[in-house]
């Protein structure tokens, strides 16, 4: 801002009053570069793609669904099949409030937690969304938001450390839920371990119940390797990938 105003009143003292006429031009180029940073990476000031910036707030999640619990309970299978068509903004951000969201305010979670330490975080690798740009996403279970801290898509590299499994390759989305003991082990020593696997089996089933209720096919993955997975997250060494869930549009049987 402070540039701005020295360049308006270079221009405005100028003995070349032809250039006091650019003024609407500067201060349009200026704006844009300034307030649209995707201006230059991507050749066009879009607003749509929200995670320009790299930090996306997710539209409130919905706490009715037209789908019984037991309905979603019968329905729910490991489908492994997607068609192309990508995940809508509203979708993933339901999906991420099912696996972690907070839903009162002393920040309890939807899905509990031994001593309400909350050792989980979970990551969305992000290959196609209809408002989001490719990449991986931390969730921010506090203000419901996406931090991008990786851009591109990574689903290949997700891939080949999930042992290959075309699921994982295919799907428009796959969420991570990784641990870090520490924070559970602190109050609960050596039991906390099996505790932070019981929460990541807890937040699945979240997302699995609330894939059937989107109509969304959705697999818990199980066998990829671990350090691989830990490298592509550039997860810290107390931080542990425990489950992949990959959430995609089903493919007609
Ligand atoms: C802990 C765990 C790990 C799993 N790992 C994988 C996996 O790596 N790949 C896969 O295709 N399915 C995996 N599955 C899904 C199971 O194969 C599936 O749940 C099982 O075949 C029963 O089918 P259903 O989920 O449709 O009821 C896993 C499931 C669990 C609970």
């Amino acid at each position: 801002m402070q540039r701005l105003l020295e360049i308006i009143m270079f221009l405005k003292t100028s003995a070349v009053s032809g250039l006091y006429r650019i003024i609407p031009v500067v201060i349009g180029i200026i704006g844009v570069v300034v307030f649209c940073p995707s201006f230059i990476e991507k050749g066009g000031c879009t607003m749509k793609k929200s995670s320009d910036s790299g930090v996306i707030q997710l539209p409130k999640a919905k706490t009715n669904s037209p789908t019984a619990l037991e309905q979603a309970l019968n329905d729910r299978r490991s489908v492994r099949h997607y068609t192309d068509s990508p995940l809508a903004l509203e979708a993933i951000g339901q999906l991420l409030w099912a696996a972690q969201g907070v839903t009162n305010s002393r920040g309890f979670r939807t899905a509990p937690s031994a001593g309400a330490l909350y050792p989980l975080e979970i990551y969305a690798v992000i290959g196609d969304s209809k408002k989001i740009t490719p990449g991986i996403y931390h969730y921010l279970p506090k203000s419901h938001r996406l931090k991008r801290i990786k851009a591109g898509d990574h689903r290949k590299a997700i891939c080949k450390a999930g042992l290959s499994q075309s699921a994982i390759c295919n799907a428009p989305v796959s969420l991570v839920i990784t641990g870090l003991f520490e924070r559970t082990t602190g109050k609960y020593g050596k039991r906390g371990i099996q505790y932070v696997f019981m929460e990541a089996g807890h937040a699945a089933q979240n997302v699995l119940l609330q894939a059937v209720t989107l109509n969304l096919g959705a697999v818990p993955m199980g066998a990829f390797d671990n350090d691989a997975v830990s490298r592509i997250l550039e997860l810290s060494e107390t931080e542990h990938p425990l489950y992949i869930l990959c959430i995609g549009h089903p493919e007609a049987n």
